[in-house]
């Protein structure tokens, strides 16, 4: 089944069709990256541009690709109010009429980008017609999606209910690869960039030293793996299982954390908790957060729903 036709089954089952018109066009626009990144070395699309985002990061000339395309893809669709993007300062107003706000990290992982090393595409859609309804609780969200390029283009997607895997094909369509995936539990693995362990909040570094000497969730000891894109660190997640931490620490404790609520935490939290996962600060669900401005950034832990309640009860117990 291609993408086309899943989005007409649900069609049929009363979902808004300006939502899934607006699905269509961001899949897309991840088909158009996917193309640029491709012949990217080629077309001497490789080290940094001269720019700073809002972020405070050199942007690649990648991001700022992908960014182009996926605002004029927003562009495209008059049922889009805002398209807000972690490239950007502010959001972009894109139709008066519009309904849905949305909301993107055009390219996630972009540090991978001179290596040949997976990166990906974050997408999240809100109900929004004005700009004072931008910020709100990811639990609103009413899609959320990523794309992770890699060996093959993998496009993962939810408007809630089930988590669905496509697969770009021979023919540059997305190809349903796995339909309602579930993060299985049971895999004793984490992801966590441990040159920061020192830093990390006591509770983290005390769960992560218990799944190392056998005393974990699973009692062996643990696998780690960090490929430092979100994306694709979750995607292996998805299918395999495990935990992915990028945890509040001394350092980054002033900026609230190291990833983006709206870009990266809301859309990942609202597929991880949909595949049956769990999605937390350690302190607080993600998805009940209460955002104050557009590029606000918080601590981040997602996965299987048992290891994400190991740390959530840690942090309970040094409270
Ligand atoms: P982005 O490229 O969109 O700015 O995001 C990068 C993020 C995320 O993909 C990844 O998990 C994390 O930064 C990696 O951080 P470290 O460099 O500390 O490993
Ligand atoms: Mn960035
Ligand atoms: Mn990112
Ligand atoms: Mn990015």
């Amino acid at each position: 089944m291609i993408l086309k036709q899943f989005l007409n089954a649900k069609r049929e089952r009363g979902f808004d069709p300006d939502l899934l018109e607006l699905v269509q066009t961001i899949a897309d626009a991840t088909i158009k990256i996917s193309r640029q990144l491709r012949v990217a070395v080629l077309h001497g699309h490789v080290g940094a541009t001269e720019e700073t985002n809002v972020q405070g990061e050199v942007q690649k000339p990648l991001d700022v690709i992908a960014d182009n395309v996926f605002v004029a893809a927003c562009q495209t669709s008059a049922a889009v109010s805002f398209a807000v993007s972690e490239e950007q300062d502010n959001e972009i107003p894109v139709s008066a009429t519009g309904k849905y706000a949305v909301i993107f990290d055009p390219l996630d992982g972009s540090s991978n980008l001179d290596v040949n090393v997976t990166v990906g595409s974050i997408v999240s859609v809100i109900p929004a017609k004005a700009a004072s309804e931008l910020l709100q609780p990811g639990r609103n969200q009413v899609f959320a999606a990523y794309a992770a390029y890699g060996p093959s283009t993998s496009l993962v997607l939810t408007f809630g209910d089930d988590v669905d895997f496509f697969s770009l094909n021979a023919d540059e369509e997305y190809e349903l690869a796995d339909a309602d995936v579930k993060i299985p539990s049971g895999n004793a693995e984490f992801s966590i960039n441990t040159s920061r362990q020192n830093l990390w909040d006591k509770p983290v570094q005390d769960y992560i030293a218990a799944s190392l000497a056998g005393e974990g969730v699973y009692a062996k000891r643990y696998n780690m793996r960090w490929v430092g894109s979100m994306v694709a660190d979750i995607h292996r997640i998805m299918h395999r299982g495990g935990i992915f931490l990028y945890p509040n620490d001394a350092e980054i404790a002033k900026k609230g954390g190291r990833l983006r609520l709206l870009y990266e935490a809301n859309p990942m939290g609202f597929l991880v908790e949909a595949a049956g996962g769990g999605a937390s600060t350690g302190l607080v669900r993600i998805l009940d957060i209460q955002p104050k401005e557009l590029h606000q950034r918080v601590p981040v832990i997602l996965g299987a729903l048992d290891e994400v309640e190991a740390v959530e009860r840690r942090y309970a117990e040094a409270k």
